[in-house]
């Protein structure tokens, strides 16, 4: 249930038969309880096009607007705002309907076809922190696509191309005369810094390096068959990470720059071909006045270099191509931080103007924040190095064990791990996700792994609560009987956010931002904490009525808890 579009709609009845159309329908959430829980305000805008007062306005729209079934009362406020507030029975008729849908009552979307450019990290190097926010928020997106009925592909676009690469190779070449390849790059860090000193230092590995480079991109057989030695431990190595992280990608969503390496030849002449494309100093580039600074000097892209090779740029031309041309994208989303937000901006325009997209494909460039140390600088090992994935996330499990142990708790040693593991990474996780990503955040183990706010803890809990409730009352969920009454306010409280869930995911789809749903459920969350103290189920005297309607809710609380947190890539537990 959409109880926004509802109310959109009908509003939008009400206009017409008064003769207004296409006129905006703002309907919003209300601010306060007292004042309903969504609220109207279009009506000032109509007096000019009326002739009437906006309060004499709103009263003729709540006098013809049809909400009988859904509204208990419709009241003009303020200099002509229409206040709502939503009718218990019809709640809980709403509610009814939702625990008795698998889909908790979310309806599907027109299908549309989403790429999602995500995780993407450089093989060169291990995975390090910079990659976990990509990688984390863009999987809790294409969940929620997926969820609402979208066909979303995957796209790993992996910095497996480029000259490091040779520099890399020649050295794997060496190291293979003595071991094999899983040895050598056990460490990809160590095994990145040693070539990188050789090539700094050790005469003529340099030249070698270029040579590999050139050979590589040629196709020499040899070459290519080492490359794909490293890449194939390297892409073993973000597996690991991936699996660790319960994150959907698989090999076959890898879709990295070298796979349109033979393309980008293509992708230079026609540009040069539309004009697009001019020489300048020996590179080809496109200048985008779009983009001009102060001075009116318009924005170069260079997109070939002077001595031929191509760039980061290129090949996002060509993907940009690929996904709208061949995949049938009708929307992009890339999910990078912020810094590369120029780069894509750009990219947009030149692909635009070179026809790679059609007018009603979208680009969407989804920016984020850093992640920052406790001291507010980037974050960063003690000793001041790039912090590996793998590493944190080991850590987090076993801080989230130890807090576990101490914990008053009936759990099994086996049992203790496996919540271990899902509260540590789930904690990991929900702190990254409920941040508004364009802004950077604070890494803390502290605040993530409390039990207490807006984490996953708290939500994991909160799931366990109403399980153990259920194990108290010695009631099973799929066969409770389904009756549902709102009598109290925070019966009402609570059914009016379990009904809001399909409006939150939808604007997670819309606009690529799983904090707004980690808000929702964090309020749902407390909200279930009010209803529980406020009404009680298992207490001697109550009605059986009465406690198999609160107790029905309360199922509906648990589905929509573990929905919204399976979205998120959280797993949740029957104990902890
Ligand atoms: N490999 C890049 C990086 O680590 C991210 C790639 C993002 N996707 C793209 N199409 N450029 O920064």
């Amino acid at each position: 249930m959409n109880i926004h579009a509802l109310l959109i709609n009908r509003f939008s009845e009400a206009l017409e038969t008064m003769g207004v159309e296409n006129a905006p329908i703002p309907v919003s959430r209300s601010a306060r309880p007292e004042f309903g829980e969504y609220q109207f305000n279009g009506a000032m805008a109509l007096a000019k096009q009326l002739r009437q007062k906006p309060r004499d306005i709103a009263e003729k729209i709540v006098e013809i607007v049809k909400l009988d079934d859904v509204a208990s009362k419709l009241e003009v406020a303020g200099p002509g705002f229409i206040n709502v507030h939503l009718n218990n029975e019809w709640l809980a008729n709403q509610c009814e309907l939702a625990l008795h849908d698998p889909r908790i009552g979310v309806a599907k979307s027109p299908e549309q076809t989403v790429v999602v450019d995500y995780s993407s990290p450089n093989l060169a190097k291990e995975m390090h922190v910079g990659h976990l926010r990509t990688t984390i928020i863009g999987d809790a997106v294409v969940k929620v696509l997926e969820f609402l009925g979208h066909k979303v592909i995957r796209q790993n676009h992996m910095g497996d191309w480029g000259t490091q690469f040779g520099m890399l190779l020649a050295h794997l070449s060496d190291k293979l005369e003595q071991e094999v390849a899983e040895t050598a790059l056990s460490d990809l860090e160590d095994f990145y810094r040693e070539a990188k000193v050789r090539f700094d230092d050790e005469e003529g590995f340099a030249d070698r390096a270029r040579e590999y480079v050139v050979k590589l991109q040629g196709g020499d057989e040899k070459c290519l068959s080492l490359w794909e030695k490293f890449i194939d431990v390297s892409i073993a190595h973000s597996e690991d990470v991936y699996k660790k992280l319960n994150v959907s990608l698989t090999r076959a969503d890898i879709m990295g720059e070298s796979a349109y390496n033979h393309d980008l030849a293509n992708v230079i002449s026609e540009l040069k071909e539309k004009g697009i494309a001019v020489e300048d100093q020996g590179a080809q580039v496109v200048f985008i006045p779009e983009l001009a600074d102060k001075e009116g000097n318009p924005a170069v892209y260079i997109v070939q270099k002077s001595g031929g090779g191509y760039l980061y740029a290129t090949t996002d031309l060509a993907a940009m191509r690929y996904r709208s041309g061949t995949l049938n994208a009708d929307r992009t989303l890339i999910l990078t931080d912020a810094r590369q937000a120029l780069h894509f901006k750009q990219t947009e325009i030149v692909g635009r103007k070179a026809g790679f997209m059609e007018e009603a494909q979208t680009y969407e460039h989804c920016p984020f924040g850093m992640m920052l140390g406790s001291d507010g600088k980037p974050f960063k090992t003690r000793t001041g190095g790039t912090v590996k994935l793998v590493e944190l996330l080991d850590e987090a499990v076993e801080r989230a064990g130890k807090l576990i142990a101490e914990r008053d708790n009936d759990l099994s040693a086996d049992e203790l791990a496996e919540v271990a593991r899902k509260v540590g990474i789930g904690a990991v996780k929900y702190a990254d996700l409920s941040k508004n990503r364009t802004t950077d955040y604070m890494f803390n183990w502290d605040t993530m792994l409390s039990f207490e706010g807006n984490t996953a803890p708290y939500l994991q809990y909160a799931y366990t609560r109403v399980k153990s409730l259920f194990r108290k009352a010695g009631v099973a969920i799929e066969t409770m009987p389904v009756d549902i009454n709102i009598v109290e306010k925070q019966e009402h409280a609570l059914s009016v956010l379990l009904l809001q869930f399909e409006e939150v995911v939808g604007l997670v789809s819309r606009d690529a931002t799983p904090h707004v749903l980690c808000t929702y459920l964090y309020e749902l969350a407390s909200a279930f904490m009010s209803f529980y103290e406020a009404c009680p189920m298992l207490k001697d005297g109550i009605e059986l009525k009465v406690r198999d309607s609160r107790l029905a809710l309360s199922a509906l609380v648990a589905s929509t808890l573990s929905q919204g947190l399976n979205l998120l890539g959280i797993e949740t537990l029957e104990k902890m």
